[in-house]
């Protein structure tokens, strides 16, 4: 029996076949069991010398079909290893990586610029009040000008903000009057206009109010030329021209220099080799007084810029809709390496 069954062990080709083998002489209706159970019709000299050899037989048999279900593991994991190897020296797969949007850049850029010359960074939302809006800034509700930011009325109170002006009403409004104000506030700002390669109905402005006593309009031309020149090079030169907004007296608009110098010599990107970037001036009297402060105590400037077109001008974007429709082919090409 003994022989017969480790032959059989030495035969199985699997661990399958070598269980069979195990339920065939071990299991409870194999030979092995029926020779232990027959035991009891023994006689007691009998009984230990049977019951010791049955138990060679046994351990015999469990000890072959053990290893041989060793060797059998040891092949399976074997020939698992063999087959999934990963070859480390294979070159890896590119990996695409993204990257903020232009005008998250700029935007980030221009906040870490004026960081640098002490402003905080305020917020307000695109969901504005009239009264902000427009009424705090001097825009009562028959004043034309309110036509030239022809908006998106949500009731007759609220509107989709048509710049970020009205967080200077609330940043004044919000220290009462009797702290200086120095901030800027970036935002979207939303105008009824036809979308073109120069508009779109929504677009970023980024606002700056500075309100302390004695601030001067050479203040507001030397903070501007700081971030003109930080922001496109210290070759540009800025130019204040006179203008008109209801809350600024006087109002203007600054230009930047736009000769471009390159190895070949310098070429000029309009006629008049300036371009048009922002819109400022002193904080208007009334707009003071609306939000708590004394004109006569505090004067103030305040300027709003749009970072699509500075970041046209700085990279020379043709069309405003690229911020807009998600191109990877137009976005990628400002991400950083
Ligand atoms: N809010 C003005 C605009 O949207 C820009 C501006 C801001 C002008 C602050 C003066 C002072 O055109």
């Amino acid at each position: 029996l003994k022989e017969e069954a480790l032959t059989k062990v030495a035969q199985a080709e699997d661990l399958k076949a070598l269980e069979a083998v195990r339920v065939g002489y071990l299991g409870k209706k194999g030979p092995m069991t029926e020779v232990l159970r027959g035991m009891g019709k023994l006689s007691p000299e009998e009984r230990p010398v049977v019951g010791e050899l049955a138990n060679k037989v046994r351990e015999a048999i469990t000890t072959a079909l053990e290893e041989k279900k060793q060797r059998f593991e040891a092949d399976v994991l074997n020939t698992q290893l063999k087959t999934e190897t990963i070859d480390v020296t294979l070159p890896g797969r590119p990996v695409n990586l993204g990257g903020p949007h232009l005008l998250t850049s700029i935007v980030t850029e221009i906040e870490d610029l004026f960081i640098g010359m002490g402003f905080d960074i305020k917020e307000g939302p695109e969901v504005e009040t009239d009264y902000y809006n427009f009424e705090a800034l001097n825009l009562p509700k028959d004043h034309p000008a309110r036509d030239m930011q022809d908006s998106f009325y949500i009731t007759e109170e609220l509107l989709l903000r048509t710049h970020t002006s009205p967080v200077q009403a609330r940043t004044m409004g919000e220290y009462r009057g009797n702290k200086p104000v120095k901030m800027i506030c970036p935002g979207k700002v939303y105008r009824r206009d036809t979308d073109d390669a120069t508009h779109s109905h929504q677009f970023t402005q980024v606002e700056g109010l500075y309100v302390d006593k004695n601030v001067r309009m050479s203040d507001l031309k030397g903070v501007l030329n700081q971030f003109a020149k930080q922001f496109f090079g210290e070759e540009r030169e800025i130019r204040l021209r006179p203008s008109f907004f209801p809350f600024t007296e006087p109002s203007v608009e600054m230009d930047i220099s736009c000769k471009v110098c390159h190895g070949k010599g310098c070429s000029v990107c309009k006629q008049t080799g300036w371009i048009e970037i922002l819109g400022g001036g002193m904080v208007h009297p009334d707009v003071l007084k609306m939000a708590g402060y004394d004109p006569e105590i505090y004067s103030g400037f305040a300027f709003g810029m749009g970072p699509e077109r500075i970041a046209m001008l700085k990279y020379g974007v043709d069309d405003i809709r690229h911020f807009y429709t998600n191109d990877q082919r137009f976005l990628t090409q400002y991400h950083k390496a």
